[in-house]
């Protein structure tokens, strides 16, 4: 993070607080969310993007406080479950600036979106237009989004690439599935179309996938424009903007996302003699990601004929992203300065299966122990809200740092809440 600041005897200071103290005082493994870091983050995007509608991916990481913040900082929300929106709701976030997502809503993500007053939802299939019809009632009202497919490849990792035709979000254009969708909302009188969606995928670097969603997004307004005269006021082109996980990786050029999406649009709206839509766009991880560190100690250390094997009191259970997309974090050593020489290592959790690595090749000092503390910059996005509950060791708090003060957002699962849970015998 950017109040990140180097200390002496090699310890890391984030928001004013050492590392090693929060680590002292929390336990580990834990999650240190920078706060103003995160609020900068929500600052850069609505600066670049002044015009636009900034949604927060929630699903990226939320607590009462993040919700808290992005309320504060003028971004809505974008969730994808009862859960995600009870929470923001009840945490005080205008239910009218979040939108509902989800290619397969439960009755109760459903209810609980009418009742809390969501301000759009976004349909992602045939079937839901119904179900949604019904549920509003024929004197209700609810603004809707249809979830369309552009067609484009895009995002770091197979698994999260859902711009193309072979996976299950959306609504394909290509396909005409899209259009079909469109012509039986707008039979739907309580249900009002307000725009179209679409989300590329994960982990996008580059601009480019963006600007051929913005023509083709553009081309399917331009049809429904002509066959039902309809004029959409909304365009929503999702999140996906890739963060630096590691030295030397490139993250997206939000200034250069801005600049070229506005132009792309305002120019393929013109083309199509449509007015250009307000443009709503759900970055996650670039907001959460970079503002986050895992702390973890080192357990144990193995050394075979090839490898070296520092193992941590966390892992797959809190972190599951290097298990399912291959990808590799850069932790470091902190808290302690070395002069011994380094040498790569690979760096494991606790779990019980040899998938569970967090790092290959880190250059730690060969007098790297049990004890010493390990920092995973960028760890606050997908880690947290994807974690398990594998081998009961119990999900890791999350700690606020702030102008040199650390404060629990969210506490340690404790093993008596894991076992309050277990009611039967
Ligand atoms: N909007 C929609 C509709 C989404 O499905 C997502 C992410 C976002 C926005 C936010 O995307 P972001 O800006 O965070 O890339 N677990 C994976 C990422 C899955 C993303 C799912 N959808 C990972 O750890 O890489």
């Amino acid at each position: 993070p950017a109040s990140t600041a180097e200390h002496h005897r090699g310890d890391l200071e984030v928001g004013g607080v050492p590392l090693t103290e929060v680590a002292e005082r929390f336990g580990t493994p834990v999650y240190v969310l920078d706060e103003a870091e995160v609020r900068e983050r929500c600052r850069t995007y609505r600066h670049a993007f002044p015009e636009a509608e900034v949604l927060y991916a929630a699903k990226a990481f939320l607590c009462r406080a993040m919700v808290h913040w992005m309320d504060e900082e003028g971004l809505g929300l974008d969730v994808c479950s009862a859960g995600e929106l009870e929470l923001a709701v009840t945490t005080g976030f205008p239910p009218d600036r979040i939108v509902l997502h989800g290619n397969a809503k439960s009755p109760r993500d459903l209810e609980t979106a009418l009742r809390l007053g969501v301000g759009r939802i976004v349909i992602d299939s045939p079937s839901e237009i119904a179900r949604l019809a019904a549920a509003v009632g024929p004197e209700g009202h609810q603004k809707v989004m249809v979830r369309v497919v552009p067609g484009i490849s895009a995002g770091g990792h197979e698994k999260i690439r859902t711009g193309t035709e072979d996976q299950k979000f959306g609504l394909s254009i290509a396909d005409g599935y899209a259009q079909h969708a469109i012509g039986r909302i707008l039979d739907q009188p309580q249900l009002e179309l307000t725009g179209l969606h679409c989300h590329l995928g994960s982990q996008i670097t580059s601009v480019k996938p963006y600007l051929l969603a913005v023509r083709r997004m553009v081309g399917l307004m331009a049809r429904l424009h002509e066959q039902h005269g309809l004029v959409l006021t909304e365009l929503d082109l999702g999140g996906g903007h890739g963060v630096a996980y590691r030295p030397g990786e490139q993250a997206l050029d939000l200034t250069a996302l801005a600049r070229k999406v506005r132009a792309e649009l305002s120019e393929a709206c013109a083309a199509a003699g449509l007015p250009v839509p307000r443009l709503i766009i759900e970055p996650g991880r670039a907001i959460a990601g970079p503002s986050g560190i895992a702390l973890y100690h080192v357990l144990s250390v193995k050394r075979t004929g090839d490898h070296t094997f520092v193992a941590v009191d966390g892992g797959m259970s809190d972190n599951p992203r290097p298990a399912l997309y291959g990808v590799r974090y850069a932790p470091r050593l902190i808290g302690r300065h070395s002069t011994a020489p380094t040498t790569p290592v690979t760096v494991v959790g606790r779990h019980c299966e040899a998938g569970d690595v967090l790092a290959t090749d880190v250059q730690l000092p060969d007098d790297v122990h049990p004890g010493d503390l390990l920092a995973v910059p960028v760890a606050g996005a997908y880690h947290l809200s994807m974690a398990s509950g594998y081998n009961m060791v119990g999900r890791p708090p999350v700690v606020a740092v702030r102008d040199g003060h650390a404060r629990l957002l969210v506490r340690r699962e404790s093993l008596d809440d894991i076992r309050s849970r277990d009611v039967g015998l």
